[in-house]
């Protein structure tokens, strides 16, 4: 039977991950930094890139808590957790609820990540002080979100075409743009902010196309404000993406701007 939010899950891994969530989540685990034997808490984690990152780094005295609020996204983290044939991999846990309902023990955690997580959360104040709750006092969080929408090449052409279409565009994933924002999220819900770091890189697909239909088929946020578009208007907002992106585009290739902010806090003394 066809599962819509499968569908979705399996295409942001194929079309997003390897292309656009994968390099940042390998930048964002190198600030994070995880140690051999190490307890983390990846909140958020989509299709679990972060577990396949991490898992080698922790080894099987550690231990990785994976938690998405779509069970679609954690159904296909798990499947791809255990095609990797390793005797080293980290233990697993699962939990596929909001991250305003999980419940852990106090003093748990070595270590929690929320890669682009914080802008999707309902209430990232409440969910921030339950992870200090757990985290043991040397503890750590490693957050990141993107940047400003304007940073962000591909969806802002997205963004400025249903627009000028007259429809909505997904701003959820900027909303922590403005880094002042962002840290006064983790100040307030009682961490210290050791290192923040706002980072470009240019990520390739092989053409415009590529890019916004891996968007409309897989992206969390934006692929429900694509699916607005009819046929016909999907046409004329996909040349509308297309002109926007001209100055990156080349015969065989897209190179998008994009800009990201990550986070590493402790808890406060
Ligand atoms: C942009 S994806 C990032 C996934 C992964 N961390 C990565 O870097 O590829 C955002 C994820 O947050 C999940 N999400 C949204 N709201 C959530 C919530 N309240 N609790 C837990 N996960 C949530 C979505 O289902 C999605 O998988």
């Amino acid at each position: 039977m066809h599962d819509p939010n499968l569908a979705a899950a399996q295409a942001y891994e194929e079309a997003l991950v390897t292309t656009l969530f994968g390099p940042w989540a390998r930048r964002a685990v190198e600030i994070a930094n995880p140690l051999p034997g190490e307890i983390i808490l990846d909140l958020a984690c989509g299709t679990g890139i972060g577990l396949r990152l991490m898992s080698p780094l922790v080894g099987k005295f550690g231990k990785i808590i994976s938690v998405d609020n779509d069970p679609a996204m954690v159904s296909v983290a798990r499947q791809l957790y255990e095609t990797i044939d390793n005797n080293h991999k980290a233990n697993t846990e699962w939990f596929d609820c909001g991250a305003e309902s999980l419940a852990l023990g106090p003093n748990v955690l070595d270590l929690c990540t929320l890669f682009q997580g914080p802008n999707f959360l309902s209430d990232p104040q409440k969910v921030l002080k339950d992870v200090l709750f757990s985290l043991k006092p040397s503890g750590r969080l490693v957050g990141s979100t993107w940047g400003r929408i304007e940073e962000n090449k591909g969806h802002y052409a997205i963004a400025t075409a249903l627009e000028r279409l007259g429809f909505q565009p997904a701003l959820k994933p900027f909303s922590f743009g403005d880094t002042d924002k962002l840290k006064g999220v983790f100040t307030s819900s009682g961490f210290v902010i050791e290192t923040i770091l706002t980072e470009q890189k240019m990520i390739n697909f092989r053409s415009v196309k590529d890019f916004v239909s891996g968007v409309a088929a897989g992206a969390p946020a934006t692929r429900h404000a694509i699916s607005q578009l009819d046929g016909n208007t999907y046409e004329t907002f996909f040349e509308m993406v297309e002109e926007l992106l001209s100055d990156y585009s080349s015969t065989n290739s897209v190179a998008l701007p994009t800009q990201a902010h990550i986070v590493l806090a402790v808890p406060a003394a």
